[in-house]
């Protein structure tokens, strides 16, 4: 789906966020949700909270899990993802601490062991109901790089150069970027009953094209989501200027 800018886009995703969440309130069930960091969704996490403070949205049937953390990395860190979703979405809204699942990035040992049981503490509570992505420039989701295989799970990955040169302006220098991350897995991303992946700017034009119009492949991860059966890619004019 294209829209001629991101931010009318990102309302109508907050929008289909906040009536899921609505409709399993009124089920009396708890809603899963898969959430993302980088710029791309904080303009929906913008809105949900406008909703939250606005209309009362509440989301004490919300019941989150991080796709990804650097790693290591420290909770308190101004660049972890722990900050970036206390900071744009979970500080300024009603969700149960204890309903908030982000991979540890300051995790010491049995890291294997930890990983599988993020997966399943999301098999328990009944799967993810929705996941929100972005996409990184080699076609990660989540940081499931190249190379990524089609059943993984959670676990530890290595991260691309291009993936770190891009983060380096948040930390001030690539010598200062995490070469590891903890990433939910393709498997575990494609359980979720329904995927938004949102992408903006023409930065993201190639690789929105490869995704969409290019052979499923490990080489570029979010192909496999053509295989998913209940996934949109939500674009601005400029990502999709390449399809
Ligand atoms: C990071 C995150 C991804 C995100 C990507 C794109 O690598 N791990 O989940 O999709 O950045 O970020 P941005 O939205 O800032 O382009």
């Amino acid at each position: 789906v294209i829209f001629e800018s991101s931010n009318e886009a990102s309302i109508l995703v907050a929008k289909e966020i906040a009536s899921l969440i609505k409709n399993k309130q009124a089920q009396n069930k708890n809603c899963v949700l898969g959430l993302a960091t980088g710029s791309s969704p904080i303009k929906i996490y913008e809105e949900l909270v406008r909703m939250h403070k606005e209309e009362g949205l509440s989301f004490k049937n919300v019941i989150t899990f991080n796709l990804d953390e650097y790693f290591p990395m420290e909770k308190e860190s101004i660049q972890s993802y722990y900050y970036f979703m206390h900071d744009h979405l979970f500080n300024h809204i009603d969700i149960l601490p204890e309903n908030i699942n982000i991979p540890d990035g300051t995790i010491k040992s049995d890291i294997y062991d930890y990983c599988m049981s993020y997966d399943n503490k999301i098999d328990e509570v009944g799967g993810l109901d929705f996941q929100l992505l972005g996409i990184g420039r080699t076609g990660h989701v989540g940081f499931n790089e190249p190379g990524s295989h089609f059943n993984s799970g959670t676990r530890t990955i290595t991260l691309d150069y291009v993936t770190r040169s891009d983060a380096a302006p948040g930390f001030l220098g690539i010598d200062k970027v995490p070469r590891k991350a903890i990433t939910m897995g393709i498997a575990t991303i494609r359980k979720a009953k329904r995927i938004v992946l949102v992408a903006w700017g023409i930065n993201k034009a190639s690789i929105v094209k490869k995704a969409i119009e290019g052979e499923v492949s490990s080489q570029i991860p979010a192909t496999y989501l053509q295989t998913h059966d209940n996934t949109t890619f939500v674009l601005d004019k400029d990502a999709s200027s390449e399809l």
